[in-house]
């Protein structure tokens, strides 16, 4: 199994606190995949879908009160206050350490503890990082199967004494004296996600759900991850990686940054509407990059799976995911037909005359409430996925062409522009705004700046990530990405969205890929270069010239009222702010 004696040693005194029942080593096998879905399905938690319509699936309710990353009870712990920043929930170290040992002794009793060593991007990859996660809870490690590389190899590239975040895991539930267990055990007043990135270690208790619970993604790959890629010079960061190829064969790679639920997964996935340009996805969620001996940007998707938002999810909107979604899924918290198969909004056109909604109960369309939650989630392997890249497991990476940032936003924003340089483009990134979503907990529809799409998930001070951002930048002999920014989502007086979106935003790649072979030229505008309307391909889309002319107009108002707001956003970081920033700032509103 393994020789590793800080592990072995970890695991002890972690088996001392939380006083499971049993100590179980995962190996990843399919076996052990089924075992776990078995034990769901015998405690209530999971179940099977219909295995005509859905092979080797299950449906999975939550608790209705764990049902989303909690930003709330997420906490930073750097030594001081001033290493988490402003935009982290910060708690001292010490404290917290022993607050937690509180809420951890015993918390296991009557549970089994998995032990589950998983590798975040291919196994052994110069780009990959190595975790073991501990849990008592059998969906977590049902999920980790498929969203991480799980077992032996894992413990194998970890040897005797390599580095390893660990990562400790409870539900918060523990069966005292008999007591019962129930379908869903959490604890959901008594939720911390707590990362200490200095030891580069997380402690996660009482939720067992998605981004709370699952503690490969955000935790790691982002939070910790973050830290450690300021320290070593690289990045982590919240993007999809796709890779697009011209009718001529040319390929390039882009990663782009869009806040939680604001259509990555369509993106990486999608089926361009121009005939001969093909899409095919590497990563929906996080990129890992490295710059390579060429000086060049190379990515790797740490994650092996698919955590998606099912709600909104179609053969319309995103084909690929609905056929990845064949077999072999956990779904969590969308609701079932009467054939035992799973649905949720907009999957169909037409509304099913009759489902069991996501908390078990009847459910038909003069219902209130929607009939799955709408932060339901899909768990599906990313190799089922019809578009996915052959390279997209390759341990080397993909060397990045272009970073796009994006976020939802009604006005103001362009359809897409250019950044003047690298450091225009850390000035786009660290002003994103988005329009909330359902991915986390709070009011929707609200606009809140999420720099980079980080904002939930930067590990440190967020004036410092910018930094890092700009140093990355200034190296010498490096092949930068070119930096874009895009809006899908402007509406009309009405209220309606201009753009079509989905597939159609095949359009605009294709603009960013022109521009990356120096085939098409853009024109200097006070907030960066914009394309000429004429290089947009409009060829079988209805939209008007005209409307593609307003989508790429410089709104000077809007850009106004926005910089107000952004300086409020930065006046937030104080003197930590890097000068850069604040220069580019002063400069757009002197062009403007
Ligand atoms: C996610 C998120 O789950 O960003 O990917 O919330
Ligand atoms: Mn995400």
């Amino acid at each position: 199994m393994t020789e590793h004696q800080a592990l072995l040693r970890w695991v002890r005194e972690i088996t001392e606190l939380c006083r499971p029942d049993d100590v179980y080593w995962c190996d990843g096998s399919a076996a052990e995949y089924q075992a776990m879905c078995q034990q769901m399905v015998d405690a209530g938690t999971a179940h099977p879908l219909a295995p005509e319509r859905r092979p080797n699936s299950f449906l999975i309710r939550s608790d209705p009160a764990d049902v989303a990353r909690v930003e709330d009870c997420t906490f930073i712990c750097t030594p001081s206050e001033e290493e988490a920043g402003p935009t982290n929930n910060w708690a001292d170290p010490d404290e917290m350490r022993d607050h937690l040992r509180g809420l951890f002794q015993r918390s296991m009793e009557g549970r089994t503890l998995f032990v589950v060593p998983f590798s975040m991007g291919p196994v052994g990859s110069p780009i990959a990082h190595i975790g073991v996660q501990l849990t008592d809870s059998p969906y977590v490690v049902a999920n980790m199967h498929i969203m991480t590389r799980v077992g032996q190899p894992v413990l194998d590239v970890l040897g005797r004494e390599g580095r390893f975040v660990p990562c400790l895991h409870s539900v918060g539930y523990p069966l005292r004296d008999g007591q019962a267990d129930v379908p869903w055990p959490c604890d959901p007043n008594n939720r911390y996600i707590v990362h200490f990135p200095e030891s580069r270690e997380i402690w996660s208790y009482g939720s067992g759900y998605g981004g709370n619970a699952l503690l490969g993604k955000k935790c790691f790959a982002l939070r910790i991850a973050s830290a450690m890629a300021r320290d070593e010079g690289w990045l982590a960061e919240h993007m999809l990686i796709l890779k697009l190829t011209s009718p001529e064969g040319e390929v390039q790679y882009m990663a782009g940054a869009f806040p939680s639920a604001c259509g990555k997964t369509n993106l990486a996935m999608m089926r361009p509407a121009i005939p001969g340009w093909k899409v095919e996805t590497i990563g929906d969620d996080i990129a890992w990059m490295k710059f390579g001996a060429d000086g060049r940007l190379y990515a790797i998707n740490p994650e092996a799976g698919f955590f998606g938002v099912a709600p909104g999810t179609s053969h319309k909107s995103n084909p690929n995911a609905m056929e990845t979604l064949h077999g072999n899924v956990l779904f969590t918290n969308v609701a079932q037909t009467p054939e035992g198969d799973i649905w949720w909004e907009e999957m169909t056109d037409e509304l099913p005359e009759k489902l069991t909604d996501w908390k078990g109960r009847p459910w038909t369309p003069e219902s209130s409430e929607p009939a799955a939650h709408p932060n339901a989630r899909f768990t599906a392997p990313a190799h089922q996925c019809p578009a996915i890249a052959p390279e997209w497991n390759d341990p080397d990476g993909v060397p990045i062409d272009a970073i796009i940032f994006g976020g939802r936003r009604g006005d103001t924003i362009p359809l897409v522009q250019e950044a003047r340089d690298w450091q225009h483009g850390v000035f786009l990134g660290s002003i994103m705004g988005s329009e909330k979503t359902a991915a986390a907990t709070g009011n929707l529809g609200a606009l809140r700046r999420d720099p980079m799409a980080m904002l939930p998930f930067c590990g440190y001070n967020m004036a410092d990530y910018f930094g890092h951002w700009l140093q990355v930048g200034q190296a010498e002999g490096r092949q930068l990405p070119r930096i874009y920014h895009v809006n899908w989502f402007r509406k009309d007086a009405q209220g309606r969205f201009i753009w079509p979106g989905f597939s159609d935003n095949a359009r605009v790649l294709k603009w960013i890929f022109e521009r990356g072979m120096g085939r098409v030229e853009a024109i200097d505008s006070p907030i960066g270069k914009l394309p000429r309307p004429v290089d947009i391909d409009l060829q079988g889309t209805e939209l008007s010239t005209e409307s593609l002319t307003d989508l790429l107009a410089v709104d000077a108002a809007g850009w106004k009222r926005e910089i107000a707001l952004i300086l409020e956003h930065y006046e937030q970081f104080g003197g930590r702010l890097p000068d850069a920033l604040w220069q580019e700032l002063a400069a757009l509103e002197q062009r403007l």
